[in-house]
């Protein structure tokens, strides 16, 4: 089988490590990718949004499987596009991407079917908002309805700074048209976890817990990035917790989307919330976490073929979807400056150390390969991930493995994992 993935981050090299493992696939294509992909795959300059070439690319290599990575082209539509061109797809249609391509859709969609999350309003002026303010009870936390690269969410601690904020969003347009529409919510305290799951449409199966640290620095401090590091599993994550979440959230949303004709196939992530009041839904995704597939694919036993095709032919009832009984730390490894300014083009060294350590992974996130040698190309460098019996060894081998590799301005956190001694 001829597989093409769609992408060039660190979560797009985790899934072509675990398509690479398939029995089922002998050949990997991925645009545009970046210079660890390409240990796996024929890697094409083409990007993500560029729908025409990569169908035209996909046909011209006769592709039997095509797999998107990124929110971008999901929320765009670019499965459909394939799709019209008899490619087979993972991931979910444009109708059912808005679950993460509106904010003020999916709030809507878990009020309608009762799924628990912050209570709120949408606004699609900036009057309204302002004067929605006068009354509400702080802090409040104000959101952009569109895709806005996850820094569209605004916390304010007074009325100030979330009229501040509705300008920001829905006047200066700071996120472009995602700010034409925006949701003000309740705002709520409690621990973090992400959950990713397969989706066929009807049934849903989900991936160990993982937590991320969306800050830039120690101690959740800095600017929001796209992500510095992850665990999995959460030790936050109980079974109590996960059995409220199947009877209230996971189905109810796979249901939900179908019931309003937006049949959805593919990965759902759930940011969730654990409030005092129970797991709440901060916010969806259509797609694998960044970096947290980087701790849950390498955990993952099935065949990632297997499970994708259940997931398009409908049949991921019959999958015993398992994971390893261990854990996984992923360090991010960024240029110092993210998530402002950095450089590019800083040559790395040391990346040959991973393939001498079982259980250690270097994903690249912000690579590619120049004048005979790979280079960074972005604020977040590499993932490294290692694995550990349990989370503190995992921790562990992890910031050890941070070691092997250099390059200039290297910069990462130093507390990727503090929970887990919280546990
Ligand atoms: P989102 O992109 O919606 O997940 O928001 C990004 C981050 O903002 C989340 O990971 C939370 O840390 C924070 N956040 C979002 N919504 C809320 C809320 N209602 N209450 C408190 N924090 C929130
Ligand atoms: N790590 C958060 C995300 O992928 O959106």
């Amino acid at each position: 089988m001829k597989v093409l993935i769609i992408g060039s981050g660190g979560r797009e090299h985790a899934i072509a490590y675990c398509v690479a493992k398939s029995k089922k696939v002998d050949k990997i294509y991925c645009t545009p990718g970046n210079a660890g992909i390409a240990e796996f795959a024929e890697c094409a300059p083409i990007g993500a949004m560029e729908f025409d070439k990569i169908k035209a690319f996909a046909l011209e290599k006769s592709v039997d499987l095509a797999i998107v990575g990124m929110d971008d082209p999901l929320v765009g539509g670019l499965v459909d596009e394939l799709e019209s061109a008899g490619i087979r797809t993972f991931g979910p249609r444009k109708n059912a991407a808005i679950l993460e391509g509106s904010k003020a859709f999916s709030k809507d969609l878990m009020k309608k079917y009762h799924i628990p999350t912050a209570a709120y309003e949408n606004f699609d002026n900036a009057e309204e908002a302002l004067a929605y303010l006068e009354t509400a009870k702080f802090p409040i936390v104000l959101k952009a309805d569109g895709l806005a690269l996850g820094k569209g969410v605004l916390i304010c601690n007074t009325p100030e700074e979330a009229k501040e904020g509705v300008r920001t969003i829905m006047l200066d347009k700071k996120f472009g048209s995602a700010g034409n529409t925006m949701v003000i919510e309740e705002f709520m305290t409690g621990r973090e976890v992400s959950v990713l799951s397969f989706v066929d449409g009807n049934t849903i199966k989900t991936m160990s817990s993982a937590q991320d640290h969306k800050r830039a620095k120690d101690g959740d401090q800095g600017l929001n990035t796209g992500g510095m590091g992850t665990f999995s599993p959460s030790p936050f994550y109980t079974k109590e917790i996960d059995e409220f979440c199947e009877k209230y959230i996971y189905q109810a949303t796979v249901d939900a989307m179908k019931a309003e004709g937006r049949t959805f196939k593919g990965v759902i992530f759930f940011g969730l919330m654990l409030t005092q009041d129970g797991p709440k839904v901060l916010e969806y995704n259509v797609r694998f976490g960044d970096p947290e597939a980087q701790v849950v694919l390498p955990r993952m036993k099935n065949d990632i073929i297997d499970v994708i095709e259940a997931c398009i032919d409908g049949t991921l009832d019959q999958i015993d979807l398992q994971f390893e009984d261990n854990a996984a730390v992923c360090v991010v490894l960024a240029s110092d400056g993210y998530p402002l300014a950095y450089e590019k083009g800083l040559s790395i060294t040391g990346l040959e150390e991973f393939e001498k350590h079982e259980g250690y992974y270097c994903f690249h996130a912000g690579t590619r390969f120049e004048g005979g040698q790979t280079v960074t190309n972005g604020g977040r460098v590499l993932g490294v991930t290692a694995k550990g019996k349990d989370l503190k060894e995992a921790r562990a081998n992890a910031y050890a493995a941070t070691q092997w590799v250099q390059f200039d301005n290297k910069y990462m956190r130093h507390d990727i994992g503090r929970a887990i001694d919280e546990a």
